[in-house]
Protein backbone atom coordinates (compact mmCIF):
# COMPACT_ATOMS: atom_id res chain seq x y z
CA UNK A 1 0.00 0.00 0.00
CA UNK A 2 1.26 3.75 -0.52
CA UNK A 3 0.97 6.01 1.98
CA UNK A 4 1.72 9.07 2.05
CA UNK A 5 2.81 11.21 4.99
CA UNK A 6 1.79 15.90 4.83
CA UNK A 7 2.84 17.81 7.99
CA UNK A 8 0.86 21.11 7.91
CA UNK A 9 3.16 23.20 9.65
CA UNK A 10 2.86 27.67 10.45
CA UNK A 11 5.51 27.96 7.90
CA UNK A 12 5.48 25.35 5.51
CA UNK A 13 3.18 22.46 3.83
CA UNK A 14 5.66 19.35 3.70
CA UNK A 15 5.15 15.95 2.32
CA UNK A 16 6.37 12.66 0.95
CA UNK A 17 5.83 8.97 0.60
CA UNK A 18 6.55 6.91 3.25
CA UNK A 19 8.07 3.90 4.00
CA UNK A 20 7.10 1.81 6.92
CA UNK A 21 8.76 -0.72 6.87
CA UNK A 22 12.50 1.67 7.64
CA UNK A 23 9.98 4.41 9.43
CA UNK A 24 11.77 6.75 6.85
CA UNK A 25 11.03 8.72 3.70
CA UNK A 26 10.81 6.83 0.82
CA UNK A 27 11.53 9.58 -1.65
CA UNK A 28 12.67 13.18 -0.50
CA UNK A 29 10.46 15.37 0.64
CA UNK A 30 8.29 18.04 -1.10
CA UNK A 31 7.44 21.47 0.63
CA UNK A 32 5.48 24.55 -0.08
CA UNK A 33 5.30 27.79 2.21
CA UNK A 34 1.99 27.78 4.05
CA UNK A 35 -0.50 30.25 2.67
CA UNK A 36 -1.17 33.83 4.79
CA UNK A 37 -3.44 33.81 6.00
CA UNK A 38 -3.75 30.00 6.61
CA UNK A 39 -7.06 29.23 5.86
CA UNK A 40 -8.45 26.43 5.10
CA UNK A 41 -9.13 26.59 1.66
CA UNK A 42 -5.49 28.10 0.90
CA UNK A 43 -3.84 25.16 3.34
CA UNK A 44 -6.13 22.77 1.81
CA UNK A 45 -4.34 23.63 -2.00
CA UNK A 46 -1.06 23.79 -0.26
CA UNK A 47 -1.95 19.56 0.84
CA UNK A 48 -2.91 19.04 -2.71
CA UNK A 49 0.38 20.57 -4.65
CA UNK A 50 2.42 18.69 -2.43
CA UNK A 51 0.40 15.36 -2.64
CA UNK A 52 0.29 16.12 -6.77
CA UNK A 53 4.29 16.36 -6.77
CA UNK A 54 4.58 12.91 -6.18
CA UNK A 55 3.01 12.22 -9.63
CA UNK A 56 1.10 9.23 -8.48
CA UNK A 57 -1.96 8.61 -6.26
CA UNK A 58 -1.46 6.97 -2.93
CA UNK A 59 -3.74 4.66 -1.31
CA UNK A 60 -4.06 7.15 1.85
CA UNK A 61 -2.65 9.77 3.40
CA UNK A 62 -2.00 10.80 6.61
CA UNK A 63 -2.35 14.55 7.75
CA UNK A 64 -0.89 16.84 10.34
CA UNK A 65 -2.10 19.75 11.55
CA UNK A 66 -0.90 22.46 14.41
CA UNK A 67 -3.78 22.28 16.74
CA UNK A 68 -6.55 19.97 18.55
CA UNK A 69 -7.49 17.33 15.58
CA UNK A 70 -11.15 15.30 18.14
CA UNK A 71 -12.81 11.97 16.21
CA UNK A 72 -9.81 12.24 13.69
CA UNK A 73 -11.60 14.88 11.92
CA UNK A 74 -12.63 18.00 13.80
CA UNK A 75 -10.30 20.80 14.20
CA UNK A 76 -10.94 22.29 17.52
CA UNK A 77 -8.39 25.04 18.16
CA UNK A 78 -5.61 27.09 15.46
CA UNK A 79 -3.28 28.99 17.84
CA UNK A 80 -0.71 29.57 14.96
CA UNK A 81 -3.01 29.26 12.11
CA UNK A 82 -6.31 31.07 10.64
CA UNK A 83 -8.74 30.47 13.15
CA UNK A 84 -11.61 29.83 10.80
CA UNK A 85 -10.27 26.23 11.36
CA UNK A 86 -11.96 26.06 14.39
CA UNK A 87 -14.63 23.58 14.44
CA UNK A 88 -14.14 22.68 10.46
CA UNK A 89 -14.18 19.08 9.61
CA UNK A 90 -10.81 18.72 7.88
CA UNK A 91 -10.90 15.13 6.79
CA UNK A 92 -14.00 15.56 5.12
CA UNK A 93 -12.73 19.07 3.71
CA UNK A 94 -8.58 17.78 2.76
CA UNK A 95 -10.39 14.48 1.51
CA UNK A 96 -12.61 16.49 -1.05
CA UNK A 97 -9.65 18.39 -1.83
CA UNK A 98 -7.68 14.99 -2.76
CA UNK A 99 -10.21 14.10 -4.87
CA UNK A 100 -12.08 11.60 -2.29
CA UNK A 101 -8.90 10.08 -1.20
CA UNK A 102 -8.60 8.44 2.31
CA UNK A 103 -7.33 11.08 4.68
CA UNK A 104 -6.50 10.50 8.32
CA UNK A 105 -5.92 13.62 10.39
CA UNK A 106 -4.43 14.25 14.05
CA UNK A 107 -2.09 16.71 15.58
CA UNK A 108 1.51 17.41 14.35
CA UNK A 109 2.95 16.79 18.17
CA UNK A 110 0.76 13.56 18.43
CA UNK A 111 2.11 12.32 14.74
CA UNK A 112 5.65 13.20 15.51
CA UNK A 113 5.40 11.59 19.17
CA UNK A 114 3.67 8.15 17.03
CA UNK A 115 6.85 8.44 15.13
CA UNK A 116 9.62 8.29 17.49
CA UNK A 117 7.47 5.77 19.49
CA UNK A 118 7.70 2.97 16.29
CA UNK A 119 11.16 4.13 14.79
CA UNK A 120 12.83 6.19 17.06
CA UNK A 121 13.89 7.52 20.51
CA UNK A 122 10.67 5.95 22.07
CA UNK A 123 11.18 2.90 20.49
CA UNK A 124 10.33 0.02 22.71
CA UNK A 125 9.62 2.09 25.91
CA UNK A 126 6.68 0.92 27.99
CA UNK A 127 6.72 3.70 30.83
CA UNK A 128 6.18 7.39 30.67
CA UNK A 129 7.28 9.12 27.58
CA UNK A 130 6.52 12.96 27.05
CA UNK A 131 7.53 13.94 23.43
CA UNK A 132 7.98 17.73 22.89
CA UNK A 133 8.38 19.61 19.93
CA UNK A 134 9.98 22.87 19.97
CA UNK A 135 9.09 25.12 16.58
CA UNK A 136 6.63 28.10 15.85
CA UNK A 137 4.72 26.28 19.00
CA UNK A 138 5.13 23.66 21.54
CA UNK A 139 3.60 20.94 21.15
CA UNK A 140 3.36 17.19 23.27
CA UNK A 141 2.44 13.83 22.53
CA UNK A 142 1.84 11.89 26.10
CA UNK A 143 2.30 8.08 25.71
CA UNK A 144 2.23 5.03 28.63
CA UNK A 145 2.66 1.51 27.78
CA UNK A 146 3.32 2.63 24.14
CA UNK A 147 -0.42 4.31 24.32
CA UNK A 148 -0.95 8.00 23.22
CA UNK A 149 -3.89 9.94 25.07
CA UNK A 150 -4.19 12.12 22.42
CA UNK A 151 -4.77 16.37 22.21
CA UNK A 152 -2.57 16.73 25.11
CA UNK A 153 -1.46 20.88 24.40
CA UNK A 154 1.06 21.03 27.08
CA UNK A 155 2.52 23.87 24.83
CA UNK A 156 0.12 26.55 26.64
CA UNK A 157 0.40 24.92 30.31
CA UNK A 158 1.14 29.10 31.97
CA UNK A 159 4.46 29.60 32.85
CA UNK A 160 5.37 32.81 34.35
CA UNK A 161 2.14 33.97 33.86
CA UNK A 162 2.03 33.51 30.43
CA UNK A 163 1.42 31.03 27.46
CA UNK A 164 4.49 28.86 27.34
CA UNK A 165 5.05 28.41 24.09
CA UNK A 166 5.14 32.33 24.17
CA UNK A 167 8.40 32.07 26.50
CA UNK A 168 10.10 29.08 25.18
CA UNK A 169 9.70 28.29 21.43
CA UNK A 170 11.92 28.18 19.41
CA UNK A 171 9.80 31.35 17.31
CA UNK A 172 10.02 32.88 20.35
CA UNK A 173 13.93 32.28 20.61
CA UNK A 174 14.27 33.65 17.29
CA UNK A 175 11.94 36.49 17.28
CA UNK A 176 14.36 38.00 20.48
CA UNK A 177 17.26 37.14 19.29
CA UNK A 178 18.36 34.69 22.17
CA UNK A 179 21.08 33.10 23.17
CA UNK A 180 21.19 29.17 23.14
CA UNK A 181 21.72 30.02 27.46
CA UNK A 182 19.14 32.36 27.83
CA UNK A 183 17.27 29.59 25.90
CA UNK A 184 18.10 26.83 27.73
CA UNK A 185 17.48 28.41 30.37
CA UNK A 186 13.62 28.88 29.94
CA UNK A 187 13.46 25.36 28.59
CA UNK A 188 14.63 23.91 31.40
CA UNK A 189 12.01 26.01 33.76
CA UNK A 190 9.11 24.63 31.30
CA UNK A 191 10.56 20.91 31.49
CA UNK A 192 10.54 21.13 35.72
CA UNK A 193 7.12 22.22 35.18
CA UNK A 194 5.87 19.38 33.07
CA UNK A 195 7.78 17.11 34.91
CA UNK A 196 6.22 18.27 38.17
CA UNK A 197 2.72 17.61 36.82
CA UNK A 198 3.41 14.61 34.78
CA UNK A 199 6.29 12.53 36.31
CA UNK A 200 7.56 11.61 32.25
CA UNK A 201 10.18 8.82 32.56
CA UNK A 202 11.58 10.05 29.20
CA UNK A 203 11.41 13.62 27.63
CA UNK A 204 11.84 13.33 23.91
CA UNK A 205 13.00 16.39 22.33
CA UNK A 206 11.50 17.33 18.79
CA UNK A 207 10.72 20.09 16.28
CA UNK A 208 13.65 21.62 13.80
CA UNK A 209 15.74 22.41 16.90
CA UNK A 210 16.42 18.64 17.88
CA UNK A 211 18.88 18.94 15.09
CA UNK A 212 20.86 21.32 17.66
CA UNK A 213 20.19 19.14 20.58
CA UNK A 214 24.00 19.60 20.89
CA UNK A 215 23.58 23.41 21.77
CA UNK A 216 21.31 23.15 24.42
CA UNK A 217 20.37 20.03 25.88
CA UNK A 218 23.99 19.75 27.06
CA UNK A 219 22.68 23.25 29.31
CA UNK A 220 19.41 22.23 30.77
CA UNK A 221 20.44 20.52 34.31
CA UNK A 222 17.70 19.67 37.30
CA UNK A 223 15.75 18.00 35.37
CA UNK A 224 14.92 13.55 36.55
CA UNK A 225 14.10 12.39 33.62
CA UNK A 226 16.36 11.32 30.76
CA UNK A 227 16.25 13.92 28.10
CA UNK A 228 17.19 12.92 24.36
CA UNK A 229 16.49 14.48 20.76
CA UNK A 230 14.03 12.81 18.62
CA UNK A 231 15.51 10.55 15.85
CA UNK A 232 13.38 10.93 12.81
CA UNK A 233 14.03 15.27 13.62
CA UNK A 234 11.91 17.18 11.19
CA UNK A 235 10.44 14.56 9.07
CA UNK A 236 8.66 12.75 11.98
CA UNK A 237 5.28 14.65 11.48
CA UNK A 238 5.44 13.24 8.15
CA UNK A 239 6.18 9.52 9.04
CA UNK A 240 3.71 9.52 12.18
CA UNK A 241 1.21 10.49 9.74
CA UNK A 242 1.61 8.30 7.32
CA UNK A 243 1.93 5.62 10.30
CA UNK A 244 -1.32 7.14 11.25
CA UNK A 245 -3.07 6.47 7.86
CA UNK A 246 -1.96 3.48 7.72
CA UNK A 247 -3.75 1.82 10.96
CA UNK A 248 -7.33 4.00 8.51
C1 LIG B 1 -0.87 23.93 19.21
C2 LIG B 1 -0.64 22.44 19.27
C3 LIG B 1 0.51 22.07 18.36
C4 LIG B 1 1.73 22.89 18.68
C5 LIG B 1 2.88 22.61 17.73
C6 LIG B 1 0.42 24.66 19.54
O1 LIG B 1 0.21 26.03 19.48
O2 LIG B 1 -1.88 24.32 20.11
O3 LIG B 1 -1.81 21.74 18.90
O4 LIG B 1 0.79 20.69 18.49
O5 LIG B 1 1.45 24.27 18.63
O6 LIG B 1 2.55 22.94 16.43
Amino acid sequence: MEIFGVDIGGSGIKGAPVDLERGDLAQERYKVLTPHPATPEAVAKGVKEVVDSFGARPDRVGITFPGVVTGGSTIRTAANVDKSWVDVDARALLGAELDGLPVTVLNDADAAGVAEMEFGAGRGRKDTVLMLTFGTGIGSALFSEGVLVPNTELGHLELDGHDAERRASTKVKEDHDMSWEHWAHRVQKYLAHVEMLFSPDLFVIGGGVSRKAHKFLPLIEGIKAEIVPAQLQNNAGIVGAARAASRG
